[in-house]
């Protein structure tokens, strides 16, 4: 040791570090009934969420499936990155043309078709009638399902032009969709074609579809009407970060485990430059990681080792207890207006609320939408239970599907140190249920802390420190369960 450093000894003076079983909301007065509870927040910069979950960007949680459903209810997917560049370009595509109001790819007939090609066309697109279009496009009728049906005497090899509807109703690109709605009603017909001033063919607008939109009321959606999606890319991934943007993606994550590493920073930097879409950058778990991306960050991810799937602690000994980690990064992030999001290991939405307390905008899980119908995956049966599998992406097997260098390693290295495992998770049946327990539990935790938003919550919420006596009677006690709660599970899972 040299001369005049600090003994060692002096390192074992530790700073305690929470997690959310050292916590709870403490109690206080309240007006505010949890159904009122506003749970609208701000995710990164420019993107706001109706409710304050993300789903995480995990090969065996987000692909479009679950990212539309959740969009739909509020909150945002964040797309994995174990795929190639043009799969994840299709992937923020699926999700951006979902519910979408004017169908842009069209399937149209053409007049000297016969009947029986275009019935084949419209059964195998899964649609109940096409436009009629000429080589330039331009709109001649329109042909449904009830137009060739045969007690209308059409033969299967007549053309399409006998068979066709040609006195046929368009609308403009700017119709709204209540004034197509009332088009729709007064002609009774169930789509309209959208076309420019020349009669052509731009679009198609369907009463299902729009009735299904209306349905999402509480959806998140861009400028553009179209659901909001999030992708991730690896920490020098500049290539797939320009493309997620170019193909619509709201959210850029920056998806590395230790994203406190000056390269990783700089690389982020640059992709932040280089990109229009807001970039998230993480993960990080302390106070001095926050301030060194704060010049350029548009939010924060934090989450050092919490999750469910996780050894990064075991396996490096290092990490953060994450109710401390979202704190000491909110300390800081606040004073910059930048969202915080905690990443990894909520169980309960209890644990999600608390989180919330802590300092975070919003919280992303894993675990907890794995075992969903939306989810990557097949439904397996263990034991007479139903099963899906969920696995780290510093798992064995996610790394061999691309994307080691989330934790700083190359991905063709012959053996990987890994920093997660493969699991099992118990189904759960859909998206939205899951959705809807979580969030209730959340606005219930609102209700007891007296507060009618996020914002207001955040700033009111305290915590009292549980010993493990009291963590214990937090817990059903003293009883067998015998039902199955929907939220509660000894384990979490
Ligand atoms: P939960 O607890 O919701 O956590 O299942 C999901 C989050 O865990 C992170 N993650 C990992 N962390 N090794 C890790 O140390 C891994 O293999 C791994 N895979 C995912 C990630 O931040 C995710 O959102």
């Amino acid at each position: 040791m040299a001369k005049d450093s600090e003994p060692f000894s002096e390192k074992l003076r530790v700073p305690e570090a929470l997690t959310f079983d050292d916590v709870l909301l403490r109690p206080k007065e309240s007006a505010i009934e949890p159904d009122e509870a506003d749970t609208s927040t701000r995710v990164s910069k420019n993107v706001r969420l109706n409710i304050p979950v993300l789903s995480a960007a995990m090969d065996t949680v987000t692909e479009s499936e679950l990212a539309i459903e959740i969009a739909r209810h509020g909150g945002l997917g964040v797309l994995h990155r174990n795929m190639d560049l043009d799969a994840m370009v299709e992937e923020i595509e699926q999700v951006k043309q979902a519910d979408e109001l004017i169908i842009r790819e069209v399937i149209t007939a053409e007049p000297g078709q016969t009947i029986r090609e275009v019935d084949r066309m419209m059964n195998e697109a899964g649609v109940s009638g096409a436009p009629v279009i000429d080589d330039d496009d331009e709109v001649l009728g329109i042909i449904s399902g009830t137009d060739i049906r045969p007690y209308l005497e059409v033969g299967e090899s007549d053309e399409v032009r006998e068979a066709m509807t040609d006195e046929v109703i368009t609308a403009g690109e700017d119709v709204t969709p209540r004034e197509a709605l009332e088009l729709m009603y007064e002609h009774k017909i169930e789509r309209v074609p959208i076309v420019d001033d020349q009669n052509r063919l731009t679009g198609l607008m369907t009463m299902a579809g729009i009735l299904q939109r209306r349905e999402y009321d509480n959806a998140v959606r861009d400028e553009s009407g179209h659901l909001r999606v999030g992708a991730a890319v690896g920490p020098f991934e500049t290539d797939r970060a320009q493309a997620a943007d170019e193909a619509g993606a709201d959210i850029l994550f920056i998806d590395c485990a230790h994203a406190h590493n000056s390269n990783v920073v700089e690389s982020a930097r640059e992709i932040k430059d280089q990109t229009s879409a807001d970039v998230v950058v993480g993960n990080i778990g302390t106070r001095e990681a926050a301030r060194d991306v704060a010049d350029f960050a548009d939010g924060v991810k934090v989450g050092i080792g919490p999750g469910s799937i996780c050894t990064t602690r075991v396996v490096t000994g290092a990490g953060m207890p994450q109710i401390t980690a979202i704190a000491q990064v909110a300390d800081v992030a606040s004073k910059h207006d930048i969202p915080v999001i905690a990443d990894g290991g909520i169980r309960y939405s209890g644990d999600a609320i608390k989180a919330i307390a802590a300092g975070a905008d919003a919280v992303m899980m894993g675990s907890y939408f794995a075992g969903t119908d939306e989810a990557p995956g097949r439904v397996i049966t263990m034991n007479g239970k139903k099963y899906k599998q969920y696995r780290g992406m510093g798992s064995v097997g996610a790394m061999q599907s691309g994307g080691g260098d989330r934790y700083l390693k190359d991905d063709d290295e012959e053996e990987f140190v890994p920093e997660g495992v493969e699991a099992a998770t118990p189904y759960k049946g859909t998206l939205e249920s899951e959705l809807r327990q979580l969030v209730g539990g959340m606005q219930s935790g609102m209700g007891y802390v007296g507060a009618e938003s996020i914002p207001v919550f955040k700033e009111r919420a305290e915590f009292v420190r549980v010993s493990s006596a009291g963590q214990q009677e937090s817990h059903p006690h003293d009883v067998v369960i015998t039902d199955e709660a929907p939220n509660y599970s000894p384990d979490g899972s």
